[in-house]
């Protein structure tokens, strides 16, 4: 398998990078980060999520939010904004706020599912499998996600059988993707391609993207092993923001910053504009007091120069 010309990414750091922020972040500011991101080029833009605000209290003004940027002047027509659903009253919520596509998000480990949506993975299928009636009748997309692909925060190393298992059955409720979640970070390379293999016998590649989290140091080098096999779809997190509330002592996701410099280097295309994109990850490391020398926004001159000169980054 050839790796893909292009990549799509996902920014998922105003949800997941924002769902793990302690102190309440304005609603000003997730709206100013997430217009610098579209600005950024970025095409998809996980927004928030309508998860209950008792559960994931920086997510209470998901409404507020969405409408904001489906409303404001600086709104681009081929940006996306999904948004996580956990159930129909969040399904319900989203599309009163104007959501165009939604997210639901099982997971591949039992305990995992239990800690953080409160239910099996059964009761999630059969929960999702009324949010995709309503939304097909309302001619909504709907992306899936599965957690715990390689291991669970509680169980320990996950059976890829068992998450190909699980992306099957939102592919067949009618999931356009599948986003395979490796919400500890606990993948390599070899665990990473080996589930997803497994998972293509049951799902095309093309349908699948990888969502990998950092805690390891090892989310870059998994994005490079799923290129590898052709993978094109890629979630990250501005400034590698994030973690999960109910995954203990996960970090951030594959940070955007460090997947485009990967993805620009190899020749790939993302249609993203490096210069825009770190502005926006200093915007939000401002912020947030955090120090946004990290990895790839470590030298933006150096990183911005090295890709004005094509195949000078290895
Ligand atoms: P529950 O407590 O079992 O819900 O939570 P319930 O149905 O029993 O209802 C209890 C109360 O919650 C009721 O209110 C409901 O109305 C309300 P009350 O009558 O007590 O006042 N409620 C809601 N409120 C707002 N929005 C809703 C909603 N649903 C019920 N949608 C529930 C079940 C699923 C709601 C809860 O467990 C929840 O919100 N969990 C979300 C946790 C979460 O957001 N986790 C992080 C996202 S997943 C992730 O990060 C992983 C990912 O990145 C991939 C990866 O890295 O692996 C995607
Ligand atoms: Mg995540």
């Amino acid at each position: 398998m050839t790796r893909p010309l292009r990549v799509k990414l996902v920014e998922v750091g105003p949800r997941d990078g924002l769902q793990n922020e302690q102190q309440i972040v304005p609603t000003a500011i997730k709206i100013e980060l997430i217009e610098r991101l579209a600005d950024a080029g970025l095409v998809a833009i996980e927004a928030t999520s309508f998860v209950s605000p008792r559960w994931v209290p920086q997510m209470a003004d998901s409404a507020e939010v969405l409408r904001a940027l489906l409303a404001s002047p600086r709104r681009r027509p081929a940006v996306s904004y999904p948004v996580l659903t956990p159930n129909l009253k969040g399904f319900d919520a989203a599309v009163e706020a104007g959501a165009q596509e939604v997210a639901i998000f099982a997971a591949a480990s039992e305990t995992f599912s239990q800690k953080n949506i409160n239910c099996s993975i059964g009761e999630s299928l059969k929960r999702y499998a009324a949010v995709v009636d309503s939304a097909s009748a309302l001619e909504i997309k709907i992306r899936g996600y599965v957690s715990c692909v390689v291991a669970c925060p509680y169980e320990g190393a996950v059976d890829p059988a068992r998450t190909a298992w699980v992306a099957r059955q939102l592919y067949d409720m009618g999931c356009h993707e599948i986003s395979l979640g490796d919400t500890i970070g606990a993948g390599t390379p070899t665990s990473v391609q080996r589930m997803i293999e497994v998972c293509a016998a049951l799902v095309p590649i093309e349908r699948l993207a990888g969502h990998y989290h950092d805690t390891y140091g090892m989310a870059v080098a998994n994005v490079y092993a799923s290129l590898e096999l052709g993978m094109a779809v890629f979630d990250s997190s501005i400034a590698g923001l994030g973690g999960c509330p109910y995954a203990p002592g996960a970090s951030g996701n594959v940070a955007t910053e460090d997947v485009v410099f990967l993805l620009h280097g190899l020749g790939i295309e993302t249609g993203v504009d490096r210069d825009k994109l770190l502005a926006a990850g200093e915007f939000i490391s401002l912020y947030l007091g955090r120090d946004y020398r990290r990895r790839a926004a470590r030298n933006k001159a150096l990183a911005l120069e090295c890709h004005s000169q094509p195949g000078t980054v290895q």
